[in-house]
């Protein structure tokens, strides 16, 4: 059975918002983009930097470097020049708490 781990409340991040999470030695990127609440890979998995600060559109962020875009619900590549993808991992909300599994 995974294991969910608590990672911020719902108050933290605006509509929009992205926020930067250390959980078990990994870099995640919890992400609020149209309602929902997504945990990505911090790092883009094309030359390995941040995430962070990427356009969120359509179901998708776009790395803010050399424009690679991933689903955010799977992590699955829609724009080059990545093309291996992240991973998007499972989220629960729950009583304004949002929670992650990576096992
Ligand atoms: S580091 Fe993300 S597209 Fe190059």
């Amino acid at each position: 059975m995974s294991q969910y781990h608590v990672i911020a409340a719902t108050s933290e991040l605006e509509d929009e918002g992205q926020m930067h999470v250390a959980l078990n030695g990994r870099d995640l990127l919890l992400c609020k983009h149209e309602g929902q609440y997504y945990v990505i890979d911090y790092y883009c998995s094309h030359e390995i930097f941040g995430l962070e600060g990427g356009t969120m559109q359509d179901g998708c962020i776009t790395c803010p470097f050399h424009g690679a875009e991933f689903k955010l619900s799977d992590g699955s590549v829609q724009a080059a020049p990545a093309w291996e993808p992240i991973l998007s991992y499972p989220v629960l909300v729950e009583n304004d708490t949002i929670a992650v599994s990576i096992d």
